[in-house]
């Protein structure tokens, strides 16, 4: 829509660099739309471990961008010892290696999802590799993060205002592709001593958030599958019966 009515795409890929696709490109490579996407920033940050950023898109519109850019003139540029790792970090994302530490992240995000499920924790509905659970208080948001970590070592991130608005407050979890199983159920058991000693309610409704059209919890996998390529048999699996379900149009694309 943006092309037919001549507007410039423009998508933040910071979380998804490293994480997503083939070559570790990010969500546009994985959806084959990388060709509709004029710009991508991009971090040498989170999946490639170090410092910095980017912005990709033609020679033209990237000169044009760092010309005005307030940085390239008055900020020191980054070293080359952080570019070097950050380089390197690419290079193995965009290898068979990545694609092993990308299926082994994929894998563990679901496991863990479905962990906290089991136990009761209200894990919203997300196809992404960040499980959000949901607490909906920022006092108790901050104590359920510190006493993770003060008692139990474990550093779970917590998502107050302004980064969510207020009463969406939630945990943040992300896996890394080196967690064992071992450990992720430990940190489950562990966030559920924490929980229980704060008195917060356990096993309500299953994923209150999934799909707000039909309903269907299915998505995660779904979505998952749709990076195999599977997408149209998965639409057929979802059997919805509402016409024009979004959730059945997202995997049949
Ligand atoms: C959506 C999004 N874009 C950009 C950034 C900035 O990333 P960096 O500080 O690594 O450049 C962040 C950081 O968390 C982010 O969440």
């Amino acid at each position: 829509i943006a092309h037919e009515y001549g507007a410039l795409t423009f998508v933040d890929e910071v979380h998804a660099v490293g994480l997503y696709g083939e070559h570790g490109a990010g969500i546009g490579e994985r959806e084959g739309q990388l060709h509709n996407m004029d710009i991508i920033s991009g971090t040498l940050g989170k999946a490639f471990g170090n410092v910095g950023g980017y912005i990709a898109g033609t020679s033209l519109l990237v000169d044009m961008i760092r010309s005005y850019a307030a940085g390239f003139i008055f900020t020191t540029s980054l070293p080359p010892t952080v570019l070097c790792g950050a380089l390197k970090a690419v290079d193995i994302l965009a290898s068979e290696e990545g694609r092993q530490l990308r299926a082994r992240h994929q894998d563990n995000v679901r496991y863990l999802r479905q962990r906290l499920q089991e136990e009761g924790f209200p894990v919203e509905h997300t196809p992404s590799h960040i499980i959000p659970v949901k607490i909906g208080n920022p006092l108790q948001c901050t104590q359920v993060s510190d006493q993770m970590i003060q008692r139990f070592g474990h550093y779970v991130q917590a998502i107050n205002y302004p980064t969510v608005a207020r009463g969406e407050e939630k945990l943040r979890l992300a896996p890394t592709p080196h967690h064992t199983r071992a450990m992720m159920d430990e940190m489950v058991r562990d966030l559920k001593v924490v929980w229980q000693d704060l008195k917060m309610p356990l096993g309500g409704k299953h994923c209150p958030e999934e799909c707000t059209y039909c309903r269907k919890p299915l998505l995660f996998d779904r979505f998952e599958a749709r990076t195999n390529a599977t997408a149209a048999s998965c639409a057929r699996e979802l059997n919805c019966q509402i016409p024009n379900c979004p959730q059945i149009a997202a995997v049949a694309n």
